[in-house]
């Protein structure tokens, strides 16, 4: 590890805009460290790729054992890496999940965010170096929305624990910028999706079936909410906004979107029509995915980010399914292959014991 390099710090790093932003970090030659929450089972499939050894020299990625809700923690971490830039990605992510776990949601979403805010304010003053703080704030915090489509400026609705917990969660890192001159920024970043989604978010859940229903491997698939209407980006274009919203001189507060809106429904045709299938003759409702109140519709106008930091989506909606599709075929094929094994070794032990 060079001295001169810059050094990162990522909370939520075993995530999917972990895995992407830790990817463009090391690009850039930064040496990046990350927090990992200890689990029985492993956590960190998606940047086993890229983590290295801490006796290693040549280690770009770097793990540390932690948890946003827990302030010692932080504060220790922060002492021991003395970053130059913090990404606070850490979060219970999912909406849903959120109506399930409200208190846990506050926990790790707005509580998580404002002991990471003072870990850095703390280490900043004590290290006597400036330490740059990225909050991953979110569209859901426009909820039932008040414009269309949404910029910076426009008032926010929340309309579950998660976005209520990122709306405090937002107000605190303004406000920190506000009352102690941190550089902390506030990326609003909207719907973004990856062959590294997690399972149980709308697109993945959706190209995953699609995978397995091609290859004979399941036959239905079970949504709530057709109708809800998503801006949909790809995570490896918007992991950049992050990374720039840094680099300015000044912190800001960022929209990061596509500006083009399309509903569930729409997302399920255009994947199934990738394998040749009709999307009606295997998608059905299941009232279990309905939420207690629902986002109808969100649409994001990134013209400054597009100004100010220069950066653009890369990605169409129609590009991202078609990514999506591809990479969960081959990961359904991958699974058949190993099922089809597995009962060819079972048939062989069943001939043998008669
Ligand atoms: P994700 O895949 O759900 O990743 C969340 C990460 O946070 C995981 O690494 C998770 O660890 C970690 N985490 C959860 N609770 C934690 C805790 N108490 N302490 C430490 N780490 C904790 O989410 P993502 O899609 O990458 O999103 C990254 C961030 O952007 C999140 O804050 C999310 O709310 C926000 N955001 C996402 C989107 C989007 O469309 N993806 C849009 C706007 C904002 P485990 O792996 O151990 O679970
Ligand atoms: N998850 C899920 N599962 N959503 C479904 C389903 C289903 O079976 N059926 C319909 N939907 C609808 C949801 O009701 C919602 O309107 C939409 O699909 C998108 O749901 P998710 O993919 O779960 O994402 P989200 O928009 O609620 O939240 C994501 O985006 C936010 C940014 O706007 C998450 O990544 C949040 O962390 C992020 O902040």
């Amino acid at each position: 590890m060079s001295s001169k390099a810059k050094r990162a710090l990522i909370t939520g790093v075993t995530g999917q805009d972990g895995s992407y932003l830790s990817e463009l970090l090391i690009s850039k030659g930064y040496e990046v460290h990350g927090i990992v929450r200890r689990s029985s089972s492993f956590n960190t499939s998606r940047i086993d790729n890229i983590r290295g050894d801490v006796r290693d020299p040549r280690a770009k990625l770097l793990l540390h054992y932690g948890d946003v809700t827990d302030s010692a923690n932080l504060s220790a971490i922060m002492h021991r890496v003395q970053p130059d830039e913090v990404y606070n990605l850490a979060a219970q992510s999912h909406v849903r999940v959120s109506f399930d776990m409200p208190v846990y949601t506050v926990d790790s979403v707005a509580f998580g965010a404002i002991k990471v805010l003072e870990s850095v304010r703390e280490a900043q003053q004590s290290l006597g170096k400036q330490i740059r703080f990225y909050q991953a704030s979110s569209s859901e915090m426009f909820g039932k929305v008040m414009e269309v489509p949404q910029k910076e400026t426009t008032p926010f609705y929340p309309r579950s624990p998660y976005g209520v917990s990122k709306v405090f969660a937002h107000w605190a890192t303004v406000n920190y910028r506000e009352s102690y001159g941190l550089h902390a920024s506030c990326g609003i970043l909207f719907n973004h999706e990856s062959p590294r989604r997690g399972e149980t978010f709308v697109t993945r859940k959706i190209t995953r079936a699609v995978g397995r229903i091609k290859l004979g491997m399941q036959d239905k698939l079970f949504l709530g909410n057709l109708d809800a209407q998503r801006d949909w980006g790809f995570a490896g274009d918007y992991v950049e906004a992050m990374w720039l919203m840094l680099q300015r001189a000044e912190a800001d507060d960022y929209v990061i979107s596509t500006g083009k809106m399309i509903s569930v429904r729409e997302f399920c045709r255009l994947c199934f029509e990738r394998v040749g299938l009709d999307y009606q003759k295997y998608v059905a409702t299941d009232p279990r995915y309905f939420r207690p109140a629902e986002v109808e519709q969100l649409l994001g106008d990134c013209t400054k980010a597009k100004q100010k930091l220069g950066w653009t989506p890369r990605t169409s909606v129609e590009m991202l399914a078609h990514m999506m599709v591809d990479a969960d075929l081959e990961l359904a094929k991958r699974e058949k292959t190993l099922r089809d094994a597995g009962h060819a070794v079972e048939s062989e032990e069943r001939e043998h014991h008669h």
